[in-house]
């Protein structure tokens, strides 16, 4: 079976249990996941009933599809994300996305726990994400390797500007008016699953990374190839810096746990505000 087919597949398989059609995606990052249960008229697939979908392990990522609406939207929240580093292929890892798009999505609205680059930027700090660099997908693991299926885009999507404008505009508005900083940056992914050494940050920092994370730009690649809009958002769960103190994921599920109610509003007000 071709992977349209098997999009297809789990597209059905979800259809049988919905009540609305959803025109906005979410993947909610580690510690992220609890604005689901913000949703109304909900209705919770398992992953395990999604055909073509995996598991996730790591602590803080759930496994489940939810449905329903927020901010008044209709919305199909991916409660928990795959990794590249856990040792799904680039295309286990966008499979969800794809998924996303044949349920009717129009829009996706990903969210990550990252690393702050910069020595002036603070743990709880939002950043919009306003550009990002696909370290792993630069280096030969990229979703998009192999066949192309014009059904589900074009063989070479332009990535410039792939952070949509006007929903860029729509959460600086949202923001100022919820009293939240709300920082922009150039994201970075790495493969993970080790944090940085003190001579990788001071590479990202060179290259023009403001924030550093293990996921999201995959996501965000074929969101694109598949012609949605994408807003990103970080979390800085921690500092990574050359010369501070290590990272590590209790530190970053916390930040993402006491920042959670600031995130939920911004998020919340974007889709209330959203055309
Ligand atoms: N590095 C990489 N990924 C991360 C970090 C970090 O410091 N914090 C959260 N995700």
């Amino acid at each position: 079976m071709d992977v349209y087919d098997r999009i297809e597949q789990a597209r059905a398989r979800i259809a049988e249990r919905l009540t609305l059609t959803p025109r906005v995606g979410l993947i909610l990052g580690s510690g992220l996941g609890a604005l689901a249960d913000a949703l109304e008229q909900a209705v919770v697939v398992p992953y395990r009933d999604i055909p073509g979908f995996q598991q996730p392990k790591v602590a803080g990522h759930r496994g489940e599809l939810a449905m329903g609406r927020l901010g008044g939207q209709p919305v199909a929240v991916l409660r928990g994300r795959f990794h590249f580093y856990e040792g799904y292929t680039m295309q286990e890892v966008t499979f969800p996305v794809r998924v996303l798009r044949a349920l009717g999505c129009d829009t996706l609205i990903v969210t990550n726990a990252a690393g702050g680059l910069r020595p002036d930027w603070q743990v709880g700090d939002m950043m919009r994400i306003s550009d990002q660099i696909f370290l792993p997908g630069m280096a030969g693991h990229h979703p998009l390797i192999g066949p192309n299926d014009e059904r589900l885009g074009p063989r070479f999507p332009a990535m410039v500007g792939a952070f949509d404008d006007e929903l860029a505009a729509l959460a600086r508005v949202v923001a100022a008016e919820q009293g939240t900083p709300l920082r922009e940056g150039v994201y970075c992914m790495v493969a993970g699953p080790s944090f940085e050494s003190a001579a990788e940050l001071r590479l990202l920092r060179a290259l023009g990374a403001d924030a550093v994370g293990m996921s999201t730009a995959p996501e965000v690649i074929v969101a694109r190839h598949g012609g949605m809009r994408v807003l990103g958002l970080s979390l800085i769960t921690n500092l990574a810096l050359p010369d501070g103190p290590p990272a590590n994921h209790e530190e970053v599920l916390a930040a993402g746990e006491q920042a959670r109610p600031r995130f939920a509003a911004l998020i919340q007000g974007v889709l209330a505000r959203m055309t």
